[in-house]
């Protein structure tokens, strides 16, 4: 089942929302979502898979087409609000911002925030929570200058704080008492960018990176060169 991760756009808000609505108890309004995106359109990244989705593609080109109620409602069901758009079904995603509290000392560092984080069930475990992560981290460091990121989780998420504290590293700063609105304590937490130590070529399985001066016809097998010498233009 592959999948691929990558920018988030403004045509995957809803299906953020909605997989933020089935994973999670905090939601939030459709215009914080697009807040987010005018305002760090660099910042937050979707898992999206185009594995087995095709039943949906029949779906969409049905419903256009359809006059006939009766069979237009059967297949608006299969409009299932995963799908980013006919053969893409969003299966994850971190939402991160960019904290621009009015009230945040002027001589503050600039700082992240994670707004929010799921990936959907029959995906998980996978490693996916991570490298959305690894991803927004790599972001809202580089792009957005963000010294540091912050974040809140519910005392009883285990998954969610083995992702933040044993695999990326966060420390915990503070207990945030009733934080949420179940009356449930938060852990407030923090990690400290470093934009070389967040580079995705370092999380990539191969630690090989492209010098951008080695010539690659050097290192190449013989046959290869042979074969590419045969190549007449
Ligand atoms: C928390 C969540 C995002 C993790 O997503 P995921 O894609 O399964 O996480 P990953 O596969 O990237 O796992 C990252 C690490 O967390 C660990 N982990 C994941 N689920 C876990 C669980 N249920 N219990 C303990 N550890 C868990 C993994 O083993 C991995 O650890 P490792 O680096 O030591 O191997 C997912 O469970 C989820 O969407 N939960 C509901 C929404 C939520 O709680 N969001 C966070 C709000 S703050």
């Amino acid at each position: 089942m592959p999948v691929t991760i990558r920018r988030a756009t403004i045509e995957d808000m809803l299906c953020m929302q909605n997989a933020n609505l089935h994973n999670l108890p905090e939601n939030y309004l459709f215009k914080y979502y697009m807040y987010h995106i005018l305002s760090w359109p660099e910042a937050s990244f979707v898992a999206t898979t185009t594995d087995n989705v095709g039943d949906l593609e029949v779906g969409f080109e049905e419903l256009a087409s359809s006059s006939n109620n009766s069979t237009s409602s059967s297949i608006a069901t299969k409009c299932d609000p995963c799908y980013v758009r006919s053969g893409e079904k969003l299966v994850g995603y971190v939402l991160a911002k960019m904290n621009d509290d009015p009230s945040a000392q002027q001589d503050a560092a600039l700082n992240g925030h994670i707004t929010s984080l799921s990936v959907m069930r029959t995906y998980r475990r996978m490693g996916l929570a991570e490298k959305l992560m690894r991803q927004a981290l790599f972001a809202l460091s580089e792009v957005y200058k963000a010294q540091y990121v912050s974040l809140h989780v519910r005392q009883s998420n285990r998954a969610a704080l083995h992702l933040y504290r044993d695999t990326l590293e966060f420390e915990v700063l503070s207990v945030e008492k009733s934080y949420y609105l179940d009356g449930e304590d938060a852990y407030a937490m923090k990690k400290v960018l470093d934009t070389d130590e967040l580079l995705p070529a370092n999380f990539q399985g191969s630690k090989v990176q492209d010098d951008l001066e080695s010539d690659l016809l050097q290192e190449s097998p013989e046959s290869l060169q042979e074969g590419i010498q045969q190549i007449t233009v």
